[in-house]
């Protein structure tokens, strides 16, 4: 068994480290991977249920699952009873990922009404509380992932990470926005580089939020002394942008991929999922990122239409190809 390694030692082992944000419905097994292969360094499971996990719901006990390449891997739980987030998070140890990561950010209705996700951000003692429960109930290290805040008039996010590294978690991410703004408006990278200038914070600050170009998350990192970028939505169907990170530390000329690579990385991704869950799912859920992996592209359109009534892969492969012969 391998020695368990904070996170500060995981951080430090890269130049810049980059991760992949956990991203429900997308950041599966087959893309982590390929988000991987292209240069993301540290990547998180999709935020499972600790309701769920705890009553080992087979489609939680899935979503935990990782390959020994996508280390370091960090599984990520949500809840709001104490109970439910210690079971959670022990089964989730048992899976021996590199550390526990507690969404304390998911905007969405459903999982705010039940008061976790960024609910708690209405609660700190009570999010202190949790956090506490949970490190103390496992020996891997514990991250937290989070917002600024609840709204516009209370973004206690600097006292919060406080608090937090004072009861033992390990790093923090932060997306640079409140509840109530969901993802509209500008991340405010300020407030997260307010965080990460304060003196009494030792902890590895992340910085989430908007990060669309490898210059963007370069630019940034600096700007904001941040201990590493977190990456979303700009890595749905462009996966090279991590690709682009490296190449453009590295004082490398940026390159984009050629039509086929695009073909292929695609058709690898929908293959690689499609062995974890089925073709039918694969074809399915591989529609939200076409639009990534084809972007740009002159008269795209009429074929992304084709792929997203496609229910093979065969089909998909087929239509991809007809557009290269036209290029
Ligand atoms: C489709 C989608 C699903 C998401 N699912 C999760 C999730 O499971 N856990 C989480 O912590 N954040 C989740 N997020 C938030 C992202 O991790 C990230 O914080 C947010 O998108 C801002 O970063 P970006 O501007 O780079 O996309 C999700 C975002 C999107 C768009």
């Amino acid at each position: 068994m391998c020695a368990i390694m904070h996170i500060k030692e995981i951080i430090d082992n890269f130049s810049f480290p980059v991760y992949l944000a956990p991203m429900e419905g997308i950041t599966d097994h087959a893309f982590r991977m390929i988000c991987k292969e292209k240069g993301a360094d540290i990547l998180i499971s999709e935020f499972i249920s600790s309701d769920a996990l705890s009553r080992e719901v087979e489609k939680s006990i899935v979503k935990m699952r990782f390959d020994e390449r996508e280390r370091p891997f960090g599984v990520q739980i949500f809840g709001h009873n104490e109970e439910s987030l210690i079971t959670a998070a022990r089964i989730a140890a048992e899976g021996r990922p590199d550390f526990i990561d507690i969404n304390w950010g998911c905007p969405v209705r459903k999982v705010v009404n039940k008061g976790a996700g960024s609910a708690i951000l209405q609660d700190i003692p009570k999010m202190v509380a949790l956090t506490s429960a949970v490190v103390k109930a496992v020996s891997l290290p514990v991250t937290v992932k989070t917002r600024l805040g609840w709204d516009h008039t209370s973004k206690p996010i600097v006292e919060v990470a406080e608090r937090l590294q004072d009861i033992g978690i390990e790093a923090i991410a932060i997306h640079g926005r409140t509840r109530s703004q969901m993802y509209g408006g500008e991340a405010d990278w300020n407030l997260i580089g307010a965080v990460k200038s304060n003196p009494r914070m030792r902890i590895p600050v992340i910085g989430n939020g908007d990060i669309d170009s490898a210059e963007k998350a370069l630019d940034y990192h600096n700007r904001y002394g941040v201990d590493g970028i977190m990456i979303g939505r700009a890595a749905i169907g462009n996966p090279w942008i991590f690709q682009n990170i490296k190449q453009l530390i590295e004082n490398k000329p940026l390159v984009s991929p050629t039509y086929m690579e695009r073909v292929e990385t695609a058709l690898h991704h929908l293959r690689t999922s499609a062995e974890d869950k089925g073709e039918r799912r694969a074809v399915l859920e591989m529609r939200t990122q076409y639009a990534g992996y084809f972007k740009g592209l002159r008269n795209f359109k009429s074929v992304r239409m084709k792929l997203m009534t496609a229910s093979t892969i065969e089909e998909c492969r087929q239509h991809m190809l007809a557009y290269s012969d036209e290029l």
